[in-house]
Parts: C-alpha cells; structure tokens; sequence
C-alpha cells in the first residue's frame, strides 16, 4: 500500500513536471481572453494520459492506486446522460463513479476510496474533524483555483469530486479553454449525516448533520456535543485555501454545486459573512437547485400556488431570509440588516445553470410553489425576480440556459458555458492586496461562539491537533452483490429529480 502510493505520488509528480514544462505555449488572440494563458499543446502529457484514444472502454484509471473502489474504470463514449460517461464533444477518458455500500437513507457504511484523491482530515474543529476529498499529486504551489465540489442530497461527495473532476479533464482537452490540469484543484466536503454515523462511514470524530442539515446551514448533531454550522465548515476551508502559505498563486474558489449541492452553494452566497481577505476570490455556480432563498423580502412571490397554506412564512429560511435563521447567521443578519444582505448577496459572483428540460418538481414545500412549479421555472422566475430589483441582474451574476438538458448533474457541469465559469473565466487574475493572507499563521481560529476554535493541520510538520488513525482499512470496500445494487439505486435516484 505505501508502495503503491509512493510510486504513484511519485508517478503523478513526474508526469505534473513534465507537463508544466511542456505547456509554456501562449495563447493566440483568436481565444477572447485576457492576459496570457497557459495552452495545452497537442503533444503534452495531457494527451498520453487521458486522450480517449488510449484506452478502451472498461481500462484502469490513470492515478489508480491499490484500494481504489470498484467501479471507477475509464468510459469511453457514451453521452453523459446519466453522470456515467463523458458528453460528446469531449475527446477524453471519464472515470466512472465509485461503488459504495449502503445507502441515501439507511445510510453509507464506508466512504470509498476514489481515484485520484485522498480523503483529507487536516480541518479540525475542536477535537472535531471535516474529512475532505481532494485531489492527489498536485502542486499546491501551482494552483491557481480551487473548486469545492458538493454533493447532491444523498451526500455523494465521492461522486461529485469525480464529476467535477471529469468536467475538468473535458475542459483542458478543448484547445479553445485555457485551462490545464495544473491550474485546477478539485476537493469536496464530505458531509456525513445521522444515518452516516449509524451506518458506519463516519469515524469517530468525523462531524455530520441531520441527513440533509448541511444544505441549510445548520448545526453538526457531533462528534460529541460539538456544534458547527456547515456554512462556518465552508469559511474554515475557504480560508484554508486562501492561505497563501499553502496556495501562493490561488486567486479564486468556486463554490459548485448541482440540486441540493446547488441550494447549499445559493444559501451559502446569500448569508455567508462579509470576509475582506476571501470575499473577492470565492464565487458559486449554482446548477438547478430544487428552490432558492429569494433575493428580495416582501409578500410578492411569481406563483399564486393552490396550497397557501404557508404564506405567512414565504419569506422564512430557506426560502428568504426571515423566520428562523441559522445560528449562524443570525448575529450577522442583525447586524448587517436585511436589505444589505441581499445587497451582499447582489454583489458576489454567480452563475445560474438552468437545464431547459429539468421540469422536475425540485422542492416539493408549499414555500417552494410560491416560486414555481419546476426546477427550470423557479430559475426563470428567480431572473425575473433580480431584473425587477434596483439595478436589474448585477454585472456579477449570469444565467446559463442548457439546451437539451434535463436535472442530468454531468450534463449540466460539463456544458461549455459552465465549464468556462468554472475553470476559465478570470483563471489568472490577480489578487487584490486585501485578498492576500497567510503570511504568518499556518491556521485559523473559529470566530464563532459555536465552535470551540478551528485549526488546520499542514504537511508533516506543524500538525495542531491528534493524529487520526489511518483511513485506508476503513476505505476498502469490496465489490459484492449489496454493493451494486446500492450502485444501481443511487444511479437511479440520482436521475430522477431530487431537491
Ligand atoms: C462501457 O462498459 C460498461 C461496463 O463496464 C458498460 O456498462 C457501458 O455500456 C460501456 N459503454 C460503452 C459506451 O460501451
Ligand atoms: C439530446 O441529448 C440526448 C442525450 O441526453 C442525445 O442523445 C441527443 O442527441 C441530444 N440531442 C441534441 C439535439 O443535441
Ligand atoms: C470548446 O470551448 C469553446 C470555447 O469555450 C466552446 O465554444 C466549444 O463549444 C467547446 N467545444 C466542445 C466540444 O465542448
Ligand atoms: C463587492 O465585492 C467586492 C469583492 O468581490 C468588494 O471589494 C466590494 O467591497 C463589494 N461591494 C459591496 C458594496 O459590498
Ligand atoms: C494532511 O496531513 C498529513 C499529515 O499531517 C499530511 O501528510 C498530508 O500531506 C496533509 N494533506 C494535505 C492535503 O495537506
């Protein structure tokens, strides 16, 4: 096994190296981007390593290590319509999404081990940790963005870090997206719920939710009494990649997320705190999210539903930001006020990707009919809703429709205009001086009275808090009958419409 990583991490390094010294060709003007960018040459490594070419359908991953999870052998060809393959057009290998036992409801047993990444517990809370997905190899040194991937409802971080990633692959092997592989760190939460805990894939100081409590900003359930909002999670890592000890030439984060993942992303942009040395690096790509906190207060909602049973409380969390808000956000909204929360939220950067087929019901609470009667008219009526505001849609904010698309997550996040959100569009701005952090501390301190401090541990040295036991025995899982047919129900569920 330490062989095996050595070799690997030593294997991908090489390959990084011999990239980066290969992909020094300037881009031309016929690409409608600024500054200088790096391109991939026909003839760098991206092209051995994950041109479709080489490898058949059903061929071992590049990167794999002993204890990857089944499932995740390369796919070539296919449509991308069930998140298993890559769309067409992209020239590429797609890995295929790990199997894992257990499921959405009676909870996972174990996180598998996925390709490429390692699953990292170097963000503690307390004596609290949130395991991360993130990807293996890279140089941190030469990253210039990090995407924070979320899963979808049923808490499949291990699929989105790999969606995203495909998409990322996608993108670099098209000449016209001056991106590489260099450029673009993938991580994602793992946000474990209850049933998580029950089931067995959290371990012991692992933090989790109520199964879907991380969407809505809500308190850990544990490890303990430990009590941490997923949104503070978000800022703790925020931070931690903003740290130019660790990122020196990261200049942006991208927050994205498809269904759930995109309520936790609109959520999050909506109350996340004001943070000058972070506030211009992070920005969210929402795609299709079952319902939205509006962005204006007040009785007006597009729909007059049938069941106006809630519409006292239209305006409440998650749907606006009255009512009951997150612990977390609660001191900050009153000090804030209101209307400057929504001018916050106005002012940060977004891109909402609405598919043009995705007519499904979303969510299904009365305050979410008040929007619209689908995923895709809810996004409709929420551009309305920003044009009808004071000075219309913000120069920040975009709508990227997908034509022929449906509440398909890969098909959403591998649309060009999306993957230029993700992965092109401002790739090598600079950051501004506010924005620069991390010249003397190697960690960060919760300012939460919820939290009992944060840390983040780096490298080797300068750990701050107790070692975890190694993950790897728990990480892997076997291939039996179970398995596939959780597999076989996930990708089911993951097809059908879900909040
Ligand atoms: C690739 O192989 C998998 C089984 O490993 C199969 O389900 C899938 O249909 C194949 N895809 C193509 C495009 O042949
Ligand atoms: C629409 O998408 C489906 C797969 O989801 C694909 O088979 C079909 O060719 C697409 N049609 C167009 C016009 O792009
Ligand atoms: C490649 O990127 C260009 C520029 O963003 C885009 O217009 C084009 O559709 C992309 N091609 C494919 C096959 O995705
Ligand atoms: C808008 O956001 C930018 C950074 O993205 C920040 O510099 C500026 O102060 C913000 N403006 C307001 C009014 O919040
Ligand atoms: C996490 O910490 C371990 C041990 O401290 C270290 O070996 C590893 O490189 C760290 N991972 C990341 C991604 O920083």
């Amino acid at each position: 096994m330490k062989h095996a990583t050595g070799f690997s991490v030593a294997l991908v390094m090489a390959l990084c190296l011999t990239m980066t010294s290969l992909v020094n060709g300037r881009i031309g003007t016929e690409f409608p981007f600024r500054d200088v960018h790096q391109r991939r040459r026909p003839d760098d490594a991206f092209n051995g390593q994950w041109l479709a070419s080489n490898y058949q359908n059903g061929s071992t991953a590049p990167n794999a290590i002993q204890g990857d999870s089944p499932g995740q052998t390369l796919v070539i060809g296919g449509t991308g319509a069930d998140d298993d393959s890559q769309r067409p057009g992209c020239d590429t290998a797609f890995i295929g999404t790990a199997q894992v036992q257990g499921s959405p409801d009676g909870g996972w047993q174990a996180l598998p081990q996925v390709v490429g990444f390692d699953a990292d517990r170097n963000t503690s809370f307390g004596n609290a940790v949130m395991p991360i997905y993130i990807e293996r190899g890279k140089d941190f040194s030469k990253i210039k963005r990090v995407i924070v991937a979320q899963p979808g409802k049923p808490r499949d971080s291990w699929k989105y870090s790999s969606l995203f990633r495909n998409s990322l692959i996608c993108a670099v092997s098209n000449s016209s997206m001056a991106v590489t592989l260099a450029d673009v760190l993938i991580v994602a939460p793992i946000w474990l719920g209850e049933s998580d805990k029950m089931a067995g894939a959290a371990q012991e100081n692992d933090l989790y939710w109520t199964d879907g409590g991380f969407s809505v900003g809500s308190l850990t359930q544990g490890p303990g009494g430990q009590q941490t909002s997923s949104f503070e999670v978000m800022d703790v890592l925020i931070k931690r990649f903003a740290n130019q000890n660790e990122f020196p030439t990261l200049n942006s984060i991208v927050v994205a997320g498809h269904s759930l993942g995109a309520s936790l992303a609109q959520r999050y942009a909506m109350l996340r705190k004001t943070d000058d040395t972070t506030e211009s690096l992070v920005k969210y790509w929402v795609g299709n999210p079952g319902a939205y906190v509006w962005p204006a207060a007040g009785p007006s909602r597009p729909v007059a539903p049938s069941d106006t049973s809630c519409a006292a409380q239209i305006d409440d969390w998650a749907y606006g930001i009255g009512g009951s808000l997150p612990a977390y956000a609660t001191a900050d909204v009153s000090k804030e006020g209101v209307e400057a929360t929504y001018q916050r939220y106005r002012n940060r950067t977004i891109q909402y990707a609405l598919g043009l087929l995705d007519d499904g019901p979303g969510d299904t609470h009365c305050e979410a009919q008040y929007q619209g009667n689908s995923h895709l008219s809810r996004g409709q009526n929420m551009q309305k809703a920003l044009e009808a505001m004071d000075g219309g849609i913000p120069a920040t904010q975009s709508f990227n429709y997908v034509p022929n698309t449906s509440h398909q997550d890969y098909l959403m996040m591998s649309d060009p205009v999306s993957q230029n959100f993700l992965f092109v569009e401002g790739l090598d701005d600079k950051r501004t001086a506010t924005s620069s952090v991390g010249s003397t501390s190697t960690g960060t301190t919760g300012t939460d009275s919820s939290s009992t401090g944060t840390s983040t541990k780096k490298g080797a040295t300068g750990q701050t808090t107790s070692g975890q036991p190694s993950s790897a025995t728990a990480l892997i899982i076997g291939c039996n009958l179970t398995a596939l047919a959780a597999f076989a129900a996930l990708a089911f569920m993951a097809f059908i419409p879900i909040s």
